[in-house]
């Protein structure tokens, strides 16, 4: 009995949302708001690319936040296999921790190309602009030399901690990859030996 409660009403939230699938992030009122993605991407990319701020993290965060890059790990573990966190790990647990790591991490400047707000998600495109490069080219920045692109998919829910407060939804999950070759390039990590070897792209 119990379980038939539980599938009904699962059947029935589904339901809910696949009668409106081209309302994702629209006019459903179960989906978050097209403008609360766009929004929640934009905070998400302020909180790396500008001056840390705490105030912000709160706002579109939830207190379980949790970040998942194994880019990041990657940089990390300065690329070795047994560095200190094992890729698939969160990169961090809880928005206590982000606030931490992320607040004394200069920040990252990347530009936002495309914004795809839906449902329960929001995922962003995004293009660092090149700058001064790491130690390996002379530079102390975090801006590689190179240009870095990369895909986020952040996980929504609905603000049920301070729903009068600057976000109706917060941001529960983040899955960020990049280009983090190029940064280990930057940073002297991985060497290319072979840098003038013609091109293998061949049509015929
Ligand atoms: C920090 O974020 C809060 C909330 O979005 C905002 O009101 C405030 O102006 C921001 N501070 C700075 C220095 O941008
Ligand atoms: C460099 O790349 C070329 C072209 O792919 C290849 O033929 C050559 O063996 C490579 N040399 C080394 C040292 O890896």
């Amino acid at each position: 009995m119990r379980g038939l409660i539980v599938s009904t009403l699962s059947l029935l939230a589904l339901g809910g949302v696949e009668a409106h699938p081209q309302s994702y992030g629209g006019s459903s009122s179960s989906c978050m708001p097209y403008d609360t993605g766009v929004a929640l991407a934009t905070a998400f990319r302020d909180l790396i690319a500008l001056p840390f701020n705490q105030t912000l993290a709160k706002h579109a965060m939830t207190p379980t936040f949790t970040d998942y890059s194994d880019s990041v790990i990657e940089l990390i573990n300065n690329g070795c296999p047994n560095g200190p966190i094992a890729l698939g790990s969160p990169t961090f647990s809880g928005r206590t921790a982000f606030i931490k790591g992320q607040s004394g991490q200069a920040p990252i400047p990347f530009t936002i190309q495309k914004t795809y707000p839906a449902c329960d998600s929001v995922a962003f495109t995004w293009v660092s602009q090149p700058g001064p490069g790491g130690p390996a080219n002379g530079g102390k920045g975090v801006q590689p030399e190179q240009q870095v692109s990369g895909i986020i998919i952040l996980e929504t829910v609905p603000n049920t901690w301070n729903p009068s407060g600057e976000f109706d939804w917060k941001i529960q999950t983040a899955y960020s990859e990049f280009n983090s070759g190029a940064w280990l390039y930057d940073l002297g990590v991985f060497v290319p030996t072979n840098c003038s070897a013609p091109t293998t792209n061949s049509t015929s």
